[in-house]
């Protein structure tokens, strides 16, 4: 299995998944592998070579343990909710500038070719918040009136609805684990910054498999697991921030084909990946041409499913931990807040021959 790394760190890296190969692990997942380092020099059961620009590279990803790791605080529908009830009030003002430019939306966007059928696909944004992703499929010339933006935040989706940009956009309130749509629906599936929240990111990307076209694309863009101990444990209790492999791992398991990886980053980060970053990838695969409907991988019924039917309801003590969570959470998150602006005035007064690597 070939992974081709083009460029820069924080320009445009590739990597390409076997699908063929992919074990059925739905643990793949959250459980997710919570490796030191994402690209270590050990041999897993797969060998991904990555071929640098301008520092060509070959490093063997070791496939992720079955180690199970506990969900982050906010890595939950309920805390998410919450979260984003009051981040709403000031998501494009203080997220958008620090974390997810517009160049590195549209780099991050440029791998779904949106552009293909001159405005004709029909394209789902999924977590698609207050639309800043939605505009990026906009910008890349595809008509509202095919595009669907859903999230769970209704709050999220109350500023999407106030932009004129977005005006004939279908906007509507779906859980990305458990999409209403009819299977083999869309041209494209496009995720930006939400599997982070996503108990269960196995479960959405079988959606994203689910609802495409055979030979349609999903594209999800997201976070990377920081390097560097301090941020890794700020990072671990706040959101899901994964491995560039468990992506991988992930689309392949739902039988995507042709699966890549592009890295982005924000321009005054230097192509510093050390603090993980929270838009840190864009990841594509397509769906077999003869392939239709749902993933090949079953997971079985949803979390909430199982939960239901044992019974666990909302009582008192269900929600303070719930508020326990999202207090501690958004505290962890913080400093996600901050980084950008500790790199943003470290690139602006070191001579740009630094590396921040
Ligand atoms: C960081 S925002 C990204 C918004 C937008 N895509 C952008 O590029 O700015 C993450 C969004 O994911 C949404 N979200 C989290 N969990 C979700 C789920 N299970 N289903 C649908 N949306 C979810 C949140 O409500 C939030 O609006």
């Amino acid at each position: 299995m070939m992974v081709r790394w083009h460029g820069r760190c924080g320009a445009t890296a590739a990597s390409t998944a076997a699908a063929a190969s992919a074990p059925m692990r739905s643990t793949a997942g959250r459980a997710g592998a919570r490796r030191r380092d994402h690209a270590r020099l050990v041999g897993g059961r797969r060998s991904h070579r990555l071929v640098g620009g301008r520092r060509s590279q070959q490093v063997l990803l070791a496939s992720p343990s079955a180690a199970a790791s506990p969900l982050r605080l906010i890595q939950h529908k309920r805390e998410a909710w919450w979260f984003y009830r009051y981040l709403s009030l000031v998501y494009d003002k203080i997220v958008n500038p620090g974390h997810w430019t517009e160049a590195m939306r549209d780099e991050a966007l440029a791998p779904a070719k949106l552009s293909e059928g001159e405005g004709s696909l029909r394209v789902v944004d999924v977590g698609g918040g207050t639309g800043f992703s939605t505009l990026g499929i906009v910008a890349a010339g595809v008509a509202p009136e095919r595009i669907t933006l859903v999230d769970q935040s209704p709050h999220q989706l109350k500023k999407a609805r106030g932009k004129a940009a977005l005006e004939g956009c279908t906007i509507q309130e779906e859980d990305a684990e458990d999409l209403s749509f009819a299977s083999d629906s869309f041209d494209r599936y496009v995720s930006c910054g939400s599997i982070e929240y996503w108990p269960d990111p196995q479960r959405g990307i079988c959606e994203a498999y689910r609802v495409i076209k055979p030979g349609a694309l999903a594209c999800m863009v997201g976070p990377v697991h920081p390097t560097h101990p301090f941020s890794r444990m700020m990072a671990d209790a706040w959101m899901l921030f994964p491995t560039e492999q468990e992506y991988i791992d992930w689309f392949t398991a739902a039988g995507f084909e042709d699966v890549k990886l592009t890295r982005i980053g924000p321009s005054w980060y230097r192509g510093c990946r050390k603090h993980g970053l929270i838009m840190g990838c864009s990841v594509t695969g397509i769906k077999p041409v003869g392939a239709t409907g749902q993933s090949p991988l079953d997971l079985g019924p949803k979390a909430e499913a199982a939960a239901a039917e044992g019974g666990s309801g909302v009582t008192w003590s269900n929600a303070m931990r719930t508020l326990a969570r999202v207090v501690l959470g958004s505290t962890a998150g913080l400093y996600y807040f901050l980084l950008p602006i500790y790199m943003w005035l470290k690139n602006l007064l070191l001579p740009k021959s630094i590396s921040f690597k």
